[in-house]
């Protein structure tokens, strides 16, 4: 595959080492607010509500672009020319299967164990069938990033039919890569609408500058481990419900409501009782996530075609009433208000929204792993120590009493 690979060769640490600050800065829970890199692939301005990949709004990438186009410019830099989008189109179609080994290991799984669990197993097992670590190497950069887009998708469908006590089917080289997973998935050729949306929303859900798991991958990255051991660090961060998980809660949540009518006495109860109402608030946005608006658009798309969601009116219902009531405190729908609704709609079970999350985020996660790589150092911040000093052992038959 032909890429420009400006900037790759990592910096093993030779940035000029920089004296502690004599102050050190204030402690900020959560490192809210506080710059832990530089970086060019993400932007967003949480006030006006923008989203931009490598400065490409948002809006325009997942109207007129493809996830993998989208991915390439994420890792790359810049939109791949139609030869370089070809290239990398069909190296991922080529690394799409999945050692047997893995696969066989899945089937060890428990069946009622987590899908992101079983992910993030597998995505950490890829580093054991390709451990030669050569970050200087543009090529295993490369062949990296193509492996790891390529089979993220096929261990989340496998985990899926090997759960419900069959063998997985093998990826379809012949399928882009949304209609791919699909199949994969459901074992039947999706819908071209369907295919079409779940592509947008991978597009979606690629990238959004230092969020927890992407910040995991980074602090990972910057030890020179291999990007399978990056990949599967990012992915078990992603699972929180604080994080990727909340897309989950979400229809837990709805269903808990369960009618518009019972919308308003339950979020004066969650309100009451300091329940964070999921799928809402954002560290980064103070108005509606970009990316709920245009997922709120696609789930009307669903709908007109296969048929309404009711819980899509007790989820507009519940916007509306929070508007007034967490809307004074910046707290408004963020990404994974509506995708549920989207995956459900498209008849995906509920435990993969979180793993569908992770397919589309592989990709912000190796552009994050690129970028540190190329001017790196490793993650070792200060802390204020808040313990006990100077305490002398004491003999154990010395100590008080066990109470
Ligand atoms: C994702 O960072 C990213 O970019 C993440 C993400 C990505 O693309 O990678 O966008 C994906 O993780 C989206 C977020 C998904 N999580 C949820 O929907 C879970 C519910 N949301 C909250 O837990 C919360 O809003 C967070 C975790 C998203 C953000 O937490 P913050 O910025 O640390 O805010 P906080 O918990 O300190 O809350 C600040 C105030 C508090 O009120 P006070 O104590 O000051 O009175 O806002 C309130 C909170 O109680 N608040 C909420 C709320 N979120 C914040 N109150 C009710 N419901 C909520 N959802």
């Amino acid at each position: 595959m032909a890429v420009q690979t400006s900037g790759d060769a990592p910096d093993n640490g030779g940035a000029a080492a920089i004296p502690p600050a004599a102050v050190p800065p204030p402690f900020r829970p959560g490192l809210e607010g506080v710059p832990a890199t530089q970086s060019a692939i993400c932007s967003i301005d949480g006030n006006q509500g923008l989203l931009t990949y490598r400065g490409y709004p948002l809006e325009q990438l997942a109207q007129n672009s493809s996830f993998l186009e989208t991915a390439y410019l994420l890792i790359w830099g810049e939109l791949p020319t139609i030869f370089q989008l070809r290239d990398f189109e069909h190296d991922v179609q080529m690394h799409r299967r999945v050692s047997f080994r893995i696969r066989d290991m899945m089937k060890c799984f428990p069946a009622s164990g987590h899908p992101m669990d079983a992910l993030q197993a597998s995505a950490a097992s890829l580093g054991l069938f390709y451990s030669r670590r050569a970050l200087y190497d543009p090529q295993y950069i490369i062949d990296a990033v193509v492996r790891l887009i390529a089979k993220i998708p096929t261990m989340v469908a496998a985990f899926q039919l090997i759960r419900k006590g069959q063998d997985p089917i093998q990826p379809r080289e012949d399928l882009p890569y949304a209609a791919n997973f699909l199949y994969m998935l459901t074992e039947r050729e999706p819908d071209a609408l369907a295919a079409r949306i779940f592509d947008a929303c991978l597009i979606l859900h690629a990238e959004h500058s230092l969020n927890a798991s992407t910040f995991s991958a980074r602090v990972t990255a910057s030890t020179l481990t291999d990007p399978y051991a990056v990949v599967a660090s990012a992915v078990g961060t992603l699972a929180g419900p604080l994080h990727g998980g909340a897309n989950e809660d979400v229809l837990d949540m709805l269903d808990e409501i369960g009618s518009v009518e019972g919308v308003d006495s339950w979020l004066d109860r969650a309100i009451s009782q300091k329940q964070k109402i999921m799928g809402f608030g954002h560290r980064e946005y103070r108005v509606k996530d970009p990316r709920a608006v245009i997922l709120q658009g696609l789930a009307e798309e669903l709908f007109q075609r296969f048929g309404h969601d009711s819980m899509y009116d007790v989820a507009r219902r519940l916007e509306a009433v929070a508007a007034d009531r967490l809307g004074p405190k910046g707290i408004y729908p963020n990404v994974d208000f509506y995708s549920g609704l989207v995956y459900r709609k498209l008849g995906i079970p509920r435990d993969l929204f979180t793993p569908i999350f992770a397919i589309a985020r592989t990709a912000g996660w190796l552009a994050h792993w690129r970028e540190q790589l190329g001017a790196n150092r490793i993650y070792r911040p200060s802390q204020i120590y808040t313990g006990s000093v100077e305490r002398a052992w004491v003999p154990l038959d010395q100590r008080p009493a066990a109470t």
